[in-house]
């Protein structure tokens, strides 16, 4: 396994883990706060993954693999679409567990096509300058989701008990 293979797999793992954890928070009927924090980092994290795949991964199997990459960003333009929906639902208060696990998902479909497909050809030719930019943009990743969890943090008190998942 290449080591871009294995950054970018180790990412799905964890993403798939603050989804799992998300939607617990979701079914938790005593307390709110975790849900909105468990999401910022979410977003955060994901929104950065996409971000380096579409940048730095994707048009090194642009030209050998074009259906596979057209299909790839059409289905980041749809992730990004029930991101974004799911985030206001979150924020409005009124996330939906059907709407938590249409996100599970496709980005589990997505992520198992992307470790058999994109990452075993791409990752192999990265040049150490893309692989040092991967590398950064998931490291950005990481940070923002540790600024968004202090914020969502510091606001928890203001939205606690406000949050609820309607099934
Ligand atoms: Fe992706
Ligand atoms: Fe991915």
């Amino acid at each position: 396994m290449n080591d871009i293979k294995t950054r970018l797999t180790r990412d799905h793992q964890e993403l798939d883990a603050i989804l799992r954890r998300l939607a617990e928070d979701a079914t938790a009927p005593e307390c709110d706060a975790p849900l909105q924090s468990t999401w910022c980092q979410f977003e955060a994290r994901l929104l950065c993954h996409m971000e380096a795949e579409e940048n730095y991964l994707l048009p090194l199997i642009e030209a050998s693999h074009a259906g596979e990459v057209e299909r790839l960003r059409l289905e980041h333009v749809r992730i990004r679409q029930l991101v974004s929906e799911l985030g206001v639902a979150i924020e409005l208060h009124a996330a939906r567990q059907p709407a938590i696990d249409a996100l599970v998902k496709l980005l589990h479909d997505h992520a198992q096509r992307e470790d058999v497909i994109v990452y075993e050809i791409a990752g192999q030719r990265a040049s150490a300058v893309l692989q040092n930019r991967i590398t950064s943009t998931l490291r950005a990743g990481l940070q923002r989701a540790l600024q968004a969890t202090i914020g969502a943090a510091i606001g928890a008190p203001r939205r606690a008990s406000e949050h609820r998942v309607r099934t």
